[in-house]
Parts: structure tokens; sequence; C-alpha cells
């Protein structure tokens, strides 16, 4: 019998307001027909003011944590991936330890990005296997709607993002049925850095917060969309590859592809590129838009309660993003 790493709980939780791609034609020069088109999108949530992602990923935690059915008191480590921390520092793992009003426990943030929440899974994995700790709380939580560049200079990447959370409960289990994280394989190539980024402000700069910060816009989210384009489509397979084969599986053995939803139209390429059918790749960024390191929890939590994702089943995340950084994980429900 071996020990896995096992998921007990998901939850995810989306702030309230919604915003369509018609309340974006009024706020940006752009089209429903033009994001559908290109990114699949046709609404995202946003936040009010005065919540941050620490506030997301309270919720999201709540409700893994009542799924989990365990009592928030025995959580022992909790790890928050997010993009979109509440302060410049420190990060949200201790705000929702406090805000959870949990023990002095350990808390700590994970900051890569798209990729995020596998890295996480990964950091999470290891803990358990190394029997350091019996339940982690993992969040990812993101708020990208108050840094969003609406002019035309921005929009490419403005009307792609939605803020949410997602969140996991993570135990050790002992089973005959080899359930639970059966691999994370994890990748950079820090030479795409500024392909794909948010360059100021910087402490490379004295002072970091120079006068012309904000006529520079540099602190608005960039991307080279081909370049992040080409490499989604080509490092996200790449990556379940190595994970399948690692794992002795083939493409047919899995029972669902959860690829971070960055863009549909990334999501629908990496099925084609791995030939996998799309029945089997989870897809709900028409709905909340990308959510960063929250859409795999929250495509994970949603798949989970509809009762698509069933005991046994062979679970495959994959994600990339910004470092460039990308990951691959298969789970044997
Ligand atoms: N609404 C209307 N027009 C827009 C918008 C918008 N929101 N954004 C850009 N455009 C315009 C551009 O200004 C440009 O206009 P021009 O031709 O007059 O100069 C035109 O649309 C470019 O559109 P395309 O012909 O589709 O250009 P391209 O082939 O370069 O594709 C795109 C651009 C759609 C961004 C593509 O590179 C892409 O899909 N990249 C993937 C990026 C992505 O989805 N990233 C996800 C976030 S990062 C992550 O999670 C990993």
């Amino acid at each position: 019998m071996s020990i896995r790493t096992t998921i007990t709980g998901t939850g995810h939780y989306v702030p309230p307001k919604v915003v369509t791609n018609f309340n974006l034609e009024k706020m940006i020069n752009t089209s429903d027909e033009w994001i559908r088109q290109r990114s699949g999108i046709i609404e995202r949530h946003y936040t009010e003011g005065g919540v941050g992602s620490s506030d997301l990923a309270y919720e999201a935690a709540l409700r893994a944590i009542e799924a989990a059915k365990i009592d928030k008191s025995e959580i022992e480590f909790i790890i928050a991936a997010t993009l979109s921390p509440d302060y410049y520092f420190p990060g949200i793992g201790v705000l929702v330890q406090s805000k959870l009003g949990l023990n002095e426990i350990g808390a700590l943030d994970i900051r890569n990005q798209c990729s995020g929440f596998i890295y996480a899974l990964s950091v999470a994995d290891h803990y358990i296997l190394n029997q350091t700790y019996k339940k982690i709380l993992l969040v990812a939580a993101e708020v990208q709607s108050s840094n969003l560049d609406f002019s035309d200079e921005g929009r490419d990447m403005a009307v792609l993002f939605g803020d949410g959370a997602g969140a996991i409960i993570l135990e050790p289990q002992e089973n005959e049925e080899n359930t639970g994280i059966l691999s994370t394989h994890l990748f950079s190539d820090g030479r795409f850095c500024s392909d794909l980024w948010m360059e100021k402000p910087s402490p490379k700069d004295k002072p970091t917060f120079f006068s012309t910060i904000l006529e520079s816009k540099r602190f608005f989210p960039r991307m080279d969309g081909r370049n992040v384009f080409k490499n989604a489509v080509e490092k996200m397979p790449e990556a379940v590859r190595a994970a399948l084969t690692h794992n002795n599986l083939t493409i047919e053995d899995v029972d669902h592809l959860i690829p971070h939803q960055a863009n549909d139209r990334i999501s629908l390429m990496v099925a084609r590129n791995l030939k996998i059918p799309v029945e089997k790749v989870i897809r709900n960024i028409d709905r909340f838009g990308n959510t960063t390191a929250a859409s795999i929890p929250i495509a994970l939590d949603e798949a989970v309660k509809e009762g698509k994702i069933k005991k046994g089943d062979i679970v495959v995340l994959t994600a990339f993003g910004s470092g460039f950084t990308w990951a691959s994980a298969v789970i044997r429900w």
C-alpha cells in the first residue's frame, strides 16, 4: 500500500459583480465578437473596491474546508498562490491564516503566476509525502480587475482577466487503489520574463515610485500575445507528455484534462496537439475569464461538484504563464 497526497475537499468563490463583454464595450474600444472569437470569454467577475485576493481566498477556503469535512483548526499549513496580493508585502497566506482565526501555523506564498496552483500543489505534495504536515490548505486567488489598462495599448490583456479564488485541502491517504497525486512536473524559462509581465513598480528604480511612474504606464500588465500563444500551445502539451510518460500512462488513460484557463483558443489547441478529445477538456473560461493562479482550482471544484470527476478517474492538470513557467500534475481521483 502506498501513501499518496489526496485532495479531500475543493471550493471556489468569485465576487458577485458580473462584467459581460457588452459591459466592457462601454469601457474599452473592443467588441463582444472580438473577445469571443479570440478568447471564448463571455463574462468575468470583478471585485468592488476594498476587496483583496485574501478576501476571495478566505471564502474559497471556507468552502474547501466544509467539503473536506474537517474543522479549520486541524489545518497545519497554508500555501497561497497569487500574483495580485493585497499588499506589496506581506503575502496573502498570513492574511488567510488570520481571517480563518487559525493558530500560529506556517503560511507560504507562491509567486508563479498562472502556474502558481500547480507549483503550490507540488510543494504541498512533498510536505505531505515527507510527513511534515497532515492537513494543508492550498488557496489560489486573484484580483486582476484593479490593474488593467483599458486604453487601446492594454486592451488585448484587459478583456481577458477576471477575479476569483479556488482552494483545496490536501491530506495523506494510504490506499490500495493508488489514488491521489501521482506526480508534478515544473518548468521555467526566464529568458521570456518580459513577454508577460508587470514591470513596475520595481526596486531596481531608486526611488521605486518615481514621479513619472503614472505617465509611463509600465505598471500595467503587458504581453507579447503571439509569443505567449506559441509557447503556451507547445509547453503545456510537453509538460503533459512528460507527466504521462513518468506514470506509464497514455493519452487514452486520461479522463479529464484541466488546463489553466488562459484563453479558450489556447486550451483547444493544447487538446488538439495532445490528440485528446475536446469533451475530456474542462473549460469554464466563458464564465470566469482568465483568473490566473485560481483558474485550475475553480475549474476543478466545478467539475467535482457537478459530478464529472469520479473516483479512480485520471485527472491531468497543466498550466503556462508569466516567467515563462509551465507545469503539469497527474491525479488519480
Ligand atoms: N478588442 C479589439 N481589438 C483588439 C483588442 C481588443 N480587446 N486587443 C487587441 N486588438 C487589436 C489589436 O490592436 C490589433 O489591431 P491592428 O491589427 O489594427 O493593429 C488586432 O486586434 C490584433 O488582432 P489579431 O489579428 O488577432 O492579432 P494577433 O494574431 O497578433 O493575435 C492575440 C493577438 C489575440 C492577443 C493573440 O496573440 C493571442 O490570442 N494570444 C494569446 C494571449 C493570451 O490569451 N494570453 C492569455 C493571458 S496570459 C496566460 O494566462 C498565459
